[in-house]
């Protein structure tokens, strides 16, 4: 469901301007049979400098611009169009549910419907929308997934791109890029009902799709810097040592053993927060049984955390591989790299493919 929706065009650039660094992936469609498959043309990862992005705002626009002019440099690409999502508070998303009208009748009456749900003025927000076909829903009636952006928040990530140079293509939803990026890399969960975690180092993005449809979304304020954090104030150290310790390496004077209380501490309280999403939905629908759940985001790759989900959730846990069904010329990318990093190019995979395919 693209929020914006610019004229198509093949070649687009998935960015993914995330607090803690930028993701890019390009993707070049090729028919295969009747399928499309993907290869990978160009990929990049930039750090972004600390707080320069505050939960999915913009704070230092210059560090934003040198950064993205800085990963398209490095990645080679002949692309100048980009398409981004939006998370966070910038963003609103409700489930309602509306009478079934005929086709041509439904697109203002979802947005009449809206209206009540979105705490702004039609003039604040840009509003999209997706319609759910769902047994949940009594036939004469259907469900939607609402999507409203702050046109202001909006206009701090278009300002940023064109300073930089590049053109906005498609802005998305960074939950539905995530989907997208799952459903084209694994065909076994466009039957099931997955919920999909995304987590990096400010948000958390909860997805619960039924039969390759997102049936509940909500983005929590929560990540990494979370652990980070109490990391830094329970040893006493400074942001970086706190960091590395995080991420399992040796830092003198720190011994792994003292990291682990506060690293169960946070979580406990991330496992709080999506157990509260869990709930919800199972209050909600008929059929609230999830059957797998899959990580990504930097966070994922935190060493016991899918045993501390599988333990808690009881249910299946697999870090997503969003590389899983692309082919990629192992002469021209660093396939350690990539085997490394996979999870956290989930939003990334997402946006490209929704930018150079039909593949939703
Ligand atoms: N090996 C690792 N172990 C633990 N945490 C890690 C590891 N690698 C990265 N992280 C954490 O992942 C987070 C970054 O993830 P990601 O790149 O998905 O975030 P982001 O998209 O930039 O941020 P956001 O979307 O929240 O603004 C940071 O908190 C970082 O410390
Ligand atoms: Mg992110």
């Amino acid at each position: 469901m693209p929020v914006l929706d610019f004229i198509k065009s093949k070649k687009v650039i998935g960015l993914d301007i995330g607090s803690f660094a930028l993701k890019l992936v390009e993707l070049k469609p090729k028919k295969k049979g009747k399928e499309t498959v993907y290869e990978l043309v160009s990929l990049g990862y930039e750090p972004v400098p600390y707080q320069s992005i505050v939960e999915g705002s913009i704070m230092d626009s210059t560090a934003v611009v040198d950064a993205i002019q800085h990963i398209f440099y490095e990645s080679k690409t002949k692309t100048n169009k980009l398409s981004f999502g939006v998370s966070g508070s910038s963003v609103i998303v409700k489930r309602i549910e509306v009478q079934r009208l005929s086709p041509s009748e439904m697109h203002e009456h979802i947005l009449w419907e809206a209206r009540p749900h979105i705490p702004f003025t039609p003039e604040e927000v840009n509003i999209d929308y997706e319609i759910i076909e769902s047994d949940d829903v009594h036939p004469e009636r259907v469900g939607v997934i609402l999507a409203a952006v702050k046109k202001e928040k909006l206009n701090d990530y278009l300002n940023v791109i064109a300073i930089a140079d590049k053109a906005s293509h498609i802005i998305d939803l960074e939950s539905f890029a995530i989907l997208n990026s799952v459903l084209a890399n694994y065909e076994m969960y466009q039957q099931r009902c997955i919920a999909i975690i995304n987590i990096g180092a400010s948000i958390s993005n909860v997805i619960i799709a039924r039969s390759g449809h997102p049936v509940f979304v909500r983005d929590i304020a929560f990540g990494g810097n979370q652990f980070t954090d109490l990391i830094q104030k329970e040893l006493n150290l400074k942001y970086e040592k706190a960091e590395s310790v995080k991420k399992g390496r040796q830092v003198e004077g720190v011994s792994p053993a003292a990291v682990k209380p506060a690293i169960n501490l946070v979580f406990n309280e991330l496992k709080n927060e999506i157990s509260k999403t869990f709930e919800f939905h199972r209050s909600n629908t008929t059929e609230g049984r999830i059957d797998n759940i899959l990580i990504s985001g930097g966070t994922a790759n935190l060493e016991s955390i899918v045993d501390f989900f599988s333990q808690e959730f009881d249910i299946p846990v697999e870090v997503v591989n969003p590389f899983n069904n692309i082919d990629i010329n192992p002469k021209k990318f660093d396939l350690e790299f990539i085997k490394d990093m996979a999870p956290v190019f989930n939003v990334a995979m997402g946006l490209a493919i929704r930018a150079v395919g039909d593949f939703k």
